[in-house]
């Protein structure tokens, strides 16, 4: 056990006295400290104000969004009616992985999410190279995700009052525009909400999920007096590689389910509810997608999805020949995918608060406001970042890119799991991967899987990334780790 009178960051490590640089990129980060560094910033604490219910309703919140009201449409016609086998495969790629995240969030309850998995059990290397990664998953979606508010914005606004917002200010360059505004926007506001406080952020964000899941539950039931057994005649026209090429893509959809454990810190039993809340939400949202996914292809002929950009509010108003409807769930999709970008770049400035700990990020995104016990200066900065991609970069770019760095780092997940079973076998854990190692294999197997079947831009915008990243690390994180420091 660690010394409980030493503050955390002066507490020697079990790294020899002159490492070399290979023994410095494997420094681990002993699973004991990253728990009592839990909660603690530059100024202050974190406040532990979070329950189970709120726990689910974060990955809830982080997960439902875009990639069904928009996504979809985008992958219905790679896969036809087999969509439905899409979402499946990319919920299974999603499962196998959150078995993983459970174990691991029971076991090392703090804000770092698999960056913090990867410090503690594969070293100091790949757990930036982990962090990195989710900046992908987390900040570049918020990105994305608020560009598909915007489509839905427009569909709203031309719904009640007959405008839309010109493309020149609703869409980025290259895709007809100068400056998406209402991606901005919507960013702003979730900055607001947080800067307000976690319990009080929870509290809108349970509303918001409330709402999306009430408009999905509504276009299930309205959609399937639409439904056409004739639209499944070709139940996979594109083949199988349509399949996975639809499931990659939809992978996107389950992005968010870990958002949970990025709340290890603020969790009021964060041992016993994070791996609940993650496998609850993972499940509730699951079961949404292949429902609306079926109903979606059934009242609408799959070749037809090219020309929507808000699929599911077209298909309400389709099948009702009203647009009262279309417009509702417009409205509904509105604060649907505002939920996700509130929760998601929650996640991604707690990831950074704890890189920042580590030493690894600069000293700025770890520091807590006395008065409302949140990171401000931190979720102020993230926020402009994806705010400014939000505004500049297309959806369907941003959307992929953030896929393949979430793969990423669910595969070492999957890999973490089976390493902290080996290496600490003796630690109390809340939640038992069933079947390891086998199933963190799978989970592992099929994110290379969904990985593979991105396309080749995907993988260059990725090499990139990643080659930006290590050079941070060499040139910062490398030599301002805390653990190089205690080297010294
Ligand atoms: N899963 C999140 C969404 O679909 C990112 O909006």
């Amino acid at each position: 056990m660690l010394d409980q009178g030493a503050p955390p960051h002066d507490r020697t490590e079990t790294v020899p006295a002159s490492p070399g640089l290979g023994a410095r990129l494997m420094r681990r980060k002993p699973v004991e400290r990253l728990v009592a560094e839990g909660g603690q910033g530059e100024g202050g604490s974190l406040r532990r104000s979070l329950g189970l219910w709120q726990l689910t309703m974060i990955s809830i919140g982080a997960t439902l969004g875009t990639g069904i009201f928009v996504v979809l449409g985008e992958a219905v016609p790679k896969a036809g009616p087999a969509v439905t086998l899409s979402f499946v495969i990319a919920g299974l790629t999603a499962l196998f992985s959150a078995l993983s995240y459970a174990e691991l969030a029971g076991t090392i309850p703090v804000a770092g999410s698999s960056y913090s998995y990867a410090y503690a059990t594969m070293g100091e290397l790949i757990a930036w190279v982990c962090g990195w990664c989710l900046i992908l998953e987390y900040g570049v979606s918020v990105a994305a995700v608020a560009v598909g508010w915007g489509e839905y914005l427009n569909e709203l606004l031309d719904g009640t009052i007959g405008v839309t917002i010109p493309d020149a200010l609703s869409a980025p360059p290259g895709d007809g525009g100068i400056f998406n505004l209402p991606a901005l926007i919507v960013v702003l506001l979730a900055m607001a909400f947080l800067l307000g406080g976690a319990r009080e952020s929870a509290r809108a964000n349970t509303i918001m999920v409330a709402v999306k899941i009430a408009a999905l539950v509504l276009f299930c039931a309205i959609g399937v007096q639409g439904f056409r057994s004739g639209n499944y005649d070709h139940f996979m026209p594109l083949g199988m590689a349509g399949v996975s090429a639809a499931g990659a893509t939809l992978f996107f959809s389950y992005i968010g389910f870990d958002a949970a454990s990025t709340a290890g810190e603020e969790a009021k039993n964060a041992q016993r509810d994070l791996p609940r809340a993650i496998m609850l939400s993972l499940v509730i949202v699951t079961a949404l997608y292949v429902l609306v996914a079926a109903v979606a292809v059934g009242a609408k002929p799959w070749q037809r999805f090219n020309d929507s950009e808000a699929a599911l509010a077209q298909i309400m108003r389709d099948v009702t020949g009203q647009s009262f409807w279309g417009t509702l769930l417009a409205a509904c999709a509105v604060i649907a995918i505002a939920s996700v970008v509130l929760t998601v770049l929650y996640g991604q400035t707690r990831i950074l608060f704890a890189m920042s700990r580590d030493g690894l990020a600069p000293k700025v995104f770890g520091r807590v406001h006395p008065k409302t016990g949140t990171p401000r200066a931190n979720t102020v900065i993230v926020s402009l970042f994806c705010g400014v991609l939000a505004a500049a970069i297309p959806l369907g770019q941003l959307a992929d890119a953030t896929s393949i760095g979430t793969l990423f780092a669910f595969a070492l997940v999957n890999v973490a799991v089976v390493v902290l079973r080996r290496t600490r076998p003796e630690m109390p854990r809340t939640f038992r991967v069933p079947l390891s190692p086998l199933m963190p294999a799978l989970g592992f197997g099929f994110c290379v899987w969904m990985m593979g079947s991105l396309a080749t831009v995907t993988w260059v915008v990725f090499g990139v990334w990643m080659a930006v990243g290590l050079v941070f690390y060499f040139v910062y994180g490398y030599r301002r780790s805390r653990l190089a420091t205690a080297e010294k």
